[in-house]
């Protein structure tokens, strides 16, 4: 198992480039596998999680070619994917699962998707139960991984609530939409990201957006084309706030994706008080991007509001490292969803901001958190072998007298392969052991 030790540090500086956007490089295989044509992706995001989605493609048969993060996917059209010899096993990778299952219920052939153990206990029910309604035959034990999928069947379209606000759960919906018999609609009880649909779009399928509905109509072609995948700010906003609570810190952060369905994390810190500036606004490829700088803060507890949540859902373990710097309480309610991530995150995070000496109360569905000093000596704090609380308590160490232990760091390679590397090309001062 390996750990993170992350000593005192107090200054951020540079300009950063985050890697590829983990939910886009995921549809961009997904979309230019099932598209007609050859579809060159630049900026993809060489992490493990993505490279699951990758290996399960071409388990179908999908040539694709990588150098470095460049990929060229030789589309196989909406109907050409093939049986694959073993179970698709897809990691940590929650979103691998969600979505591909949508496709994969669409098939002609069985097969069996598996992950480690993190993910095979993560709930499939949310995407077991619409896609049944559509016509799937899927089975799981208790709604968990492994799940196997009967091919051969007839999807139709529904009309769908989604129950919670979930892209994955939407995303998943409108791929086995591109099957079904006629129109699927998808209702979000919140706005969630939307990458999934801009992307359908910029492979030329239509896709219907009506204030919180979505709708398709299924069995058009998908047209190969050029993805460029900006910056993921879900990986950014780590050195947003490491920037915001260095004593001494000026950082930018370039050609980050603001997609207004993830921008969250930056009305957080705002309403917080960071000093955090947007600038070089621009579009490619049908999502918005910028450079982001950020310099050291006087950070306050805020509420967070509560139509924040879905917009920063992977952020908040951040988020929680920069509410406990800041001066009195911070209160994040509305956001149960953190529990069935690849940790618990409410709890994980509790438990190691308490070994950190920062007071906290959990909540079913939030935290409070007193904002104080992390002054414990010898911290040593258990990740759950989750890649955002590996990465979050690293960054307190800009706060910190002592060095942190943090236990259990493997899954940071899942969505940010080098930020040891950049963390310390910043200032900081991480060891991998
Ligand atoms: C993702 C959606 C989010 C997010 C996950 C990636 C996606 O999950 O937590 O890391 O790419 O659609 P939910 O939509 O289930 O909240």
């Amino acid at each position: 198992m390996s750990q993170f030790i992350a000593s005192p540090a107090t200054t951020l500086s540079g300009d950063l480039k985050v890697p590829g956007d983990k939910s886009i490089s995921h549809r961009s295989i997904m979309l230019g596998s099932l598209a007609n044509g050859i579809t060159k992706i630049s900026g993809f995001l060489e992490g493990e999680d993505a490279l699951s989605t990758l290996k399960a493609f071409q388990a179908m048969g999908v040539k694709i070619e990588r150098d470095g993060d460049n990929v060229t996917i030789h589309g196989v059209g909406i109907n050409g994917l093939k049986k694959p010899e073993k179970a698709l096993d897809l990691g940590n990778s929650g979103t691998s699962m969600r979505l591909m299952s949508g496709i994969l219920a669409a098939q002609a052939f069985d097969c069996e998707l598996i992950g480690d153990e993190s993910l095979s206990k993560r709930p499939m029910g949310r995407v077991i139960d619409p896609l049944t309604l559509m016509g799937a035959v899927i089975s799981s034990v208790d709604g968990k991984p492994p799940l196997k999928i009967t091919g051969g069947q007839t999807l139709k379209g529904i009309h769908y609530d989604l129950p919670i606000a979930s892209a994955q759960v939407k995303s998943c919906i409108l791929l086995a939409g591109l099957y079904a018999q006629g129109q699927t609609c998808i209702s979000e009880p919140a706005t969630t990201r939307d990458h999934t649909e801009r992307m359908l779009k910029g492979l030329g399928y239509e896709v219907r957006v009506n204030h919180n509905q979505i709708c398709l109509t299924g069995a058009s072609a998908l047209t190969a084309t050029q993805i460029q995948v900006p910056s993921d700010i879900s990986s950014a906003a780590f050195f947003m706030v490491a920037a915001c609570i260095a004593p001494q810190a000026d950082v930018t952060l370039l050609g980050v994706n603001i997609n207004p369905t993830r921008t969250g994390v930056i009305n957080i810190l705002q309403l917080m008080g960071a000093n955090l500036t947007l600038s070089n606004q621009r579009e490619i490829g049908g999502e918005l991007l910028a450079d982001i700088r950020v310099v050291s803060s006087k950070l306050k507890g805020i509420d967070i509001p509560q139509a924040l949540v879905p917009l920063a859902i992977d952020e908040f373990p951040a988020v929680f490292i920069a509410a406990s710097c800041a001066r009195g309480e911070t209160v994040l309610t509305g956001a149960s969803e953190l529990r069935v991530k690849e940790s618990d995150r409410i709890q994980v995070m509790a438990d190691g901001l308490s070994i950190l000496g920062i007071e906290n109360q959990v909540l079913d569905d939030g935290i409070k958190i007193q904002g104080g000093e992390f002054k414990r000596p010898t911290a040593i704090i258990e990740s759950d072998h989750d890649h955002r609380i590996s990465m979050a308590f690293a960054i307190a160490s800009l706060r910190c007298e002592y060095p942190i232990t943090i236990n259990g760091v493997d899954n940071v390679m899942t969505s940010f392969p080098n930020f040891v590397e950049l963390a310390n090309s910043a200032g900081m001062r991480i060891v991998e052991v």
